[in-house]
């Protein structure tokens, strides 16, 4: 089974439209021409067109790091599926840790967002992972098979043929500490398990599952050889376009 592995940057709470341009500007020549893999940048609402703009006719997608599942309505501050995708947006990012840790992200938020993703044609990336005292307890088996059944709910797997998600251990974001290799691909293997109890042994076949937590150029290339490993999902390292090239060019 060979996956095309999916190499996402998030850039979270980080650079200015002016500061999108210049990364754009470096990053582009530096991945032209690269089709192994898929490329998508997802840099903070503000910040989409300029980096839709720069990337059009590029092998570089742009996604967005959340999004909200009604179709419009009086949801201030919100964002929904069809905005983005009406800029040109391909992809979005469901569920990330901040998320679920500093905004009060349930798993059936979770859920809602990736079916409004989903019903408007995005890619989502839906993103879970066990913190420090779950996996010192040995409930990370638990808390996986948990967000995925949750995130995964009374969807079907017509609907969900885009789906991918990120493994992203909390403990490893932001903080330096990888997940070994051969960690990262258990905990890939039961989510691939997860997929297949909800959507059935094919598609979960051909289910993108990537890793994230501190992947930099140094590492990147002893997680991507790992069959159960997808692609990355980048914070820190993919602010900087050479290292994020590097990244992608693992
Ligand atoms: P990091 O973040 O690469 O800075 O650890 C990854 C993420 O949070 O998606």
């Amino acid at each position: 089974m060979t996956r095309k592995k999916l190499m996402a940057a998030n850039w979270k709470m980080y650079k200015n439209p002016d500061q999108t341009r210049a990364f754009f500007r470096d990053f582009l020549p530096l991945v032209a021409g690269h089709t192994r893999d898929e490329i998508v940048v997802c840099p903070p609402y503000i910040d989409l067109y300029v980096a839709i703009e720069d990337a059009k006719g590029s092998n570089v997608a742009i996604g967005a790091q959340d999004l909200y599942w009604e179709k419009e309505g009086a949801y201030t501050g919100e964002i929904c599926p069809s905005m983005l995708l009406d800029i040109g947006c391909t992809h979005v990012i469901i569920g990330h840790s901040e998320r679920r840790q500093y905004f009060g992200e349930t798993d059936d938020l979770v859920n809602f967002k990736l079916k409004g993703a989903l019903e408007a044609g995005l890619t989502p990336i839906v993103c879970v992972g066990e913190v420090l005292e779950e996996r010192e307890a040995n409930l990370t088996e638990d808390v996986l098979r948990r967000q995925c059944l949750r995130a995964f709910h009374a969807i079907s797997a017509k609907k969900a043929a885009k789906l991918a998600v990120a493994y992203e251990p909390v403990w490893a974001i932001g903080t330096g500490k990888t997940a070994t290799p051969q960690l990262a691909s258990a905990a890939h293997l039961l989510i691939r398990g997860e997929a297949a109890k909800a959507f059935g042994q094919d598609f979960a076949g051909n289910l993108r599952i990537l890793y994230g937590g501190s992947v930099k150029p140094e590492n990147v290339k002893a997680l991507m050889s790992e069959e159960e490993i997808d692609g990355a999902l980048v914070g820190g390292a993919s602010l900087d376009p050479k290292s994020f090239a590097a990244i992608v060019k693992y």
